[in-house]
This record gives structure tokens, C-alpha cells and sequence, in this order.
């Protein structure tokens, strides 16, 4: 587990992106703390410097929706999900849990989904 910050320095609706094995971005969406990989599937742009949008994050090069609940695509340009990363705090310290294993489709998913049930 890697300590990011404290909950106190992440403030509803905004991010912050660490560089572990690979850079990860951290959202407070809402009150819930997420972490996905930085990068975007699409091309070389950070996430963490996107916008914020219920559970969703768009891209701030080309406009991809990332659900920040599993990671996938909502719409194009981006095809690929990117990886999700597991977070929990403790006194006050946000910890992220950076994921090992390779970003994997889910069998018998699209590349995107068209769903954005929680952008409002
Ligand atoms: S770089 Fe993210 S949608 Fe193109």
C-alpha cells in the first residue's frame, strides 16, 4: 500500500496523481475515493488533469469518459479500459493498492461501453 495523502488534502472533486510502478491517479468523487492508471488508454494524457463528472472522468485531450468505478470507456476515442486500483483509509490517510496485473477485458464486453448512466 502506498499513502498518498491525507483525506483533508483531497477535497470533493478533485484529483492527484502519484507515480508508483506507473502513474496512478486518485479522484474524490463525491465523497468516494477512487484510483485508476493516469494514462489514458486512448493516448498520452493524464486523467488526474481531467474532469470530474459523477463517477466518470473525462480526458482532457480528446474527451473519453473513464468510469472510475471499473475503468471502462464510456465513449470514443478511448476502446481500452484502464486498470482500477483498489483504496482504503485509515486515520485519516488515503492509501492506494497499486494493481499488478495487466489491464484484461471483460469476457463477452465491448471494447466501450455506451452507458453513461451516471453523467448528469
Ligand atoms: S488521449 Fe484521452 S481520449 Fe484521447
Amino acid at each position: 500500500m502506498i499513502p498518498v495523502c491525507s483525506v483533508d488534502e483531497l477535497p470533493v472533486g478533485e484529483s492527484i496523481r502519484i507515480t508508483a510502478d506507473v502513474p496512478v491517479a486518485i479522484f474524490n468523487a463525491d465523497g468516494e475515493i477512487y484510483a485508476i492508471d493516469d494514462t489514458c488508454s486512448h493516448q498520452d494524457a493524464s486523467l488526474a488533469d481531467g474532469f470530474l463528472e459523477g463517477c466518470f472522468v473525462e480526458c482532457p485531450l480528446h474527451a473519453a469518459l473513464f468510469d472510475l468505478r471499473t475503468g471502462m470507456p464510456s465513449c470514443l476515442p478511448a476502446k481500452k479500459p484502464v486498470r482500477t486500483h483498489p483504496v482504503f483509509v485509515e486515520d485519516g490517510t488515503i492509501y492506494v493498492h497499486v494493481a499488478a496485473q495487466p489491464v484484461v477485458q471483460p469476457a463477452g464486453q465491448p471494447e466501450f461501453a455506451l452507458s453513461q448512466e451516471s453523467v448528469a
